[in-house]
């Protein structure tokens, strides 16, 4: 198995009992899911998105992670912000306004 350049972590609220709790899910970050897939595809990233368990910053949410950078975004509310992170990573930064740690 090929690990991809980059790993894309979107949370989906879930708790360890399973039950989705928090803001993440109940502010559409599933939505965000297909879209960055085809994002994924259409600019030919070697990336690779899943959702995750609850990461623990519901303050900040919908978060969304990029390793292995480390970057932590949070109130990502739109197709534009994704995009946006997207061109940072093609261009190999991040967005920093976005950032929560
Ligand atoms: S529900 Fe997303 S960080 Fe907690």
């Amino acid at each position: 198995m090929e690990k991809p350049k980059y790993h894309i972590f979107v949370c989906a609220s879930f708790r360890a009992g399973g039950d989705p709790k928090g803001v993440c899910h109940k502010k559409g970050a599933l939505e965000f899911l297909p879209y960055i897939e085809n994002e994924i595809l259409d600019r030919g990233l070697d990336a690779q998105v899943t959702s995750t368990g609850c990461l623990k910053g519901c303050d900040h949410g919908p978060v969304m992670v990029v390793y292995p950078q480390g970057y932590w975004y949070g109130n990502i509310e739109s197709e534009d912000m994704i995009d946006q992170i997207l061109d940072a990573l093609e261009d190999g930064g991040s967005v920093k306004e976005f950032l929560i740690a």
